[in-house]
């Protein structure tokens, strides 16, 4: 991976199925990249402007400007691509072209060494890794130190030339080595952050499905529990009435009357599974709008009055997605219970909202029940998908003195 991408998922953390190494500021990356062709080109102009006027023999102007020539070519041809880009093989030919040119020039004129600053800068900018950086510095300023030592008349001119070579050698590798930590820190960074990510959209996947499985299993018992019963009746008492039709009749007519009624509560019965697991249509309605909706069709199914009240609503901040849902499901378990078990002859869906929490009431003045005594799954499961979002629920009756559910959410 080379500066680029390293720096490209640094900017750009990996997101399902790429690999990081798509930039994100395409157009900084390009001002980048033209900035260091810029500055090569000045600074190696100024290196063959010293070639030619500097204080060298004519044989070795003659050298060092084919040398300066060669390096051109060669950053044109292989270095430039390969710092743009993704170019491993013309990045390594440019480097040992490179190596070998400051071989030359070191030899023939130390005083173009300057252009280091510049060949340092570029080695970090075509590996791929810290180490073979480090490699490829070592191997310029070994060779750029060759002459330098060749050329030294003592040992204090050897001295400062390994001196000076080494500064520069040592702060290329701590200044490229910093760099690339840093870089791959940040990719570790952006990698972790995605990794979370990843996994909480998993999480909600699973939670999502196990709330499918859940409501299944809920309509299977519901089956079980209401109608499957129902039918099993109906099978017995036909074979009795008919065992009973000769010898009988009249006896057969009563459960003939019988069978009709249990076939007429099963068929309630059947009405009110669909209505409670009929989906709630929230998509472009709101909320009052999808409660009216259920409360009307609640209305024309069952022949009870439903009134829907949204006085004490008010004004206040919109509610989440899921408190809306929540809602609307604690209604339509609420009233499924009262044409259930109420027998009631009015029902009211009263909204309201106090200090934020907004809360959905559902009453009526039918039989009621021992709230502590009732066993069922349908209060209970409204419990637990309600406190999931946050919210709570209250179930209030006693015999005879009818039942009114309330279901609260925070309200964000
Ligand atoms: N509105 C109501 N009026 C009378 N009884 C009710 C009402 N709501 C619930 N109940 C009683 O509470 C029990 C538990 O209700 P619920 O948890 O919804 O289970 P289910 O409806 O499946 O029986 C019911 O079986 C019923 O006896
Ligand atoms: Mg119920």
């Amino acid at each position: 991976m080379n500066l680029r991408s390293r720096l490209a998922a640094v900017v750009l953390p990996a997101r399902g199925g790429n690999d990081g190494s798509a930039p994100l500021s395409e157009r900084g990356w390009r001002a980048t990249v033209l900035g260091i062709h810029v500055v090569s080109a000045a600074v190696w102009t100024l290196a063959v402007v010293t070639a030619l006027v500097g204080d060298v023999g004519t044989g070795q102007r003659a050298v060092l400007v084919v040398t300066l020539g060669v390096l051109a070519v060669a950053y044109a041809v292989a270095g430039a691509p390969a710092i743009a880009g993704d170019h491993p093989v013309q990045a390594v030919a440019y480097l040992v072209v490179l190596v070998g040119c400051f071989g030359v020039l070191a030899w023939l004129a130390p005083s173009l060494l300057f252009l280091l600053f510049l060949a340092y800068p570029q080695v970090w900018f075509l590996v791929e890794a810290p180490r073979p950086g480090i490699v490829w510095t070592v191997l310029l300023a070994v060779a750029s130190l060759a002459g330098p030592l060749a050329a030294a008349a003592d040992g204090a001119d050897a001295q400062q030339a390994l001196l000076s070579a080494g500064v520069g050698m040592l702060f290329s590798i701590a200044l490229g080595v910093w760099v690339s930590r840093v870089l791959e820190q940040s990719r570790q960074r952006a990698e972790l952050i995605d990794q979370l990510e990843r996994t909480r959209a998993e999480l909600a996947a699973a939670e999502r499905e196990r709330g499918v499985l859940a409501e299944r299993e809920r309509l299977a018992r519901e089956v079980h529990d209401t109608l499957a019963q129902g039918y099993t009746s109906i099978v017995v008492l036909a074979q009795t009435a008919a065992a009973q039709l000769a010898a009988d009749p009249a006896a057969a007519r009563d459960r003939l009357a019988l069978i009709e009624e249990v076939a007429r509560d099963n068929l309630a019965e059947a009405r009110a599974v669909v209505a409670a697991f009929q989906p709630v249509a929230l998509d472009d309605a709101t909320l009052v709008e999808a409660l009216e909706q259920l409360a009307s069709r609640f209305g024309r199914e069952t022949g009870l009055p439903v009134r829907v009240d949204t006085a004490a609503l008010g004004e206040g901040p919109a509610l989440r997605r899921d408190e809306e849902i929540v809602l609307l499901r604690g209604a339509q378990e609420a009233l499924t219970n009262v044409r259930r078990h109420a027998s009631a002859s009015a029902v009211v869906v009263r909204l309201a909202r106090v200090a934020g929490q907004v809360s959905v009431h559902v009453a009526d003045d039918g039989v009621g029940f021992d709230v502590a005594a009732a066993r069922g799954a349908g209060l209970a499961g409204l419990r637990g998908r309600v406190e999931q979002v946050g919210g709570s629920v209250d179930v209030s009756s006693a015999p005879g003195a009818g039942t009114s559910v309330t279901v609260r959410v925070p309200g964000s």
